[in-house]
């Protein structure tokens, strides 16, 4: 198992990424990835303006929501996030997580997220330096690095991500703080267990997951290959 910084074992949460799954036969995908042992769901939320692709909205969430008891971890990727917080938390939204590039008011934002009842994530794209993080980090639940331009499933992972996960890794190791850190995008069975190592705590995984012949196998093997 992956060690943590101060030698003890960590365990490597995996969130299947729904973007990848089939919408239409929704329920039996997320009963799928439970019984493989997913952690989280990952539900991308993109409305066509911070990102060129459009995906889905609280209605769907909250009907998702009678389906599992796995925590929904929703990525925001949409302009004006503080609009709409209240809204995904309503829906069953765990974690909501929104991006750094989307507003002007993180730290504000960050506290909105609490006060509606979820768990606080900041996301920031492959071209964002961690060093916007300075002042927002300690109150962050969740850290998510991107280690693709966010918008679609199935792009190639950008492989400067993994020093800038164990960057990461070292800024909340050295603060000694408590924030989950996820990585999201280009992440699948045959590099996941390096990215783990770099200290991601949370693997996102779409096409990682959704399109191998068999999704809840391949969690297992993921777990397996980061544990050695
Ligand atoms: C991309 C999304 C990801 C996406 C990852 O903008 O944020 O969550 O589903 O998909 P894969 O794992 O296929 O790169
Ligand atoms: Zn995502």
């Amino acid at each position: 198992m992956t060690q943590s910084g101060d030698g003890r074992a960590r365990r490597i949460k995996i969130a299947p990424s729904l973007l990848s799954a089939d919408f239409a036969r929704i329920a039996d995908q997320i009963a799928l990835v439970e019984r493989g042992g997913a952690d989280y769901l990952h539900i991308d939320v993109m409305d066509g303006r911070f990102v060129p692709n459009i995906t889905w909205g609280p209605k769907i969430i909250s009907d998702m929501r009678r389906l599992t008891k796995l925590p929904f971890d929703t990525h925001l990727m949409i302009v004006e996030p503080e609009r709409y917080v209240e809204a995904f938390a309503k829906a069953g939204a765990d974690i909501i997580t929104v991006h750094w590039e989307a507003t002007v008011h993180a730290h504000r934002l960050i506290h909105q997220i609490k006060e509606a009842g979820a768990k606080a994530g900041l996301a920031i794209n492959p071209a964002t330096p961690l060093v916007v993080l300075d002042e927002i980090l300690p109150y962050l639940d969740l850290l998510l690095v991107m280690s693709v331009d966010p918008g679609f499933g199935g792009q190639r992972y950008i492989e400067s991500s993994t020093p800038k996960l164990a960057a990461a890794r070292k800024m909340i190791a050295d603060r000694r703080l408590r924030v989950e850190l996820e990585v999201d995008g280009g992440v699948h069975e045959e590099n996941a267990a390096v990215v783990a190592a770099a200290g991601a705590d949370v693997l996102v995984m779409g096409a990682g997951i959704f399109s191998t012949p068999a999704p809840d196998a391949t969690i297992g093997r993921v777990r397996e290959s980061c544990a050695r």
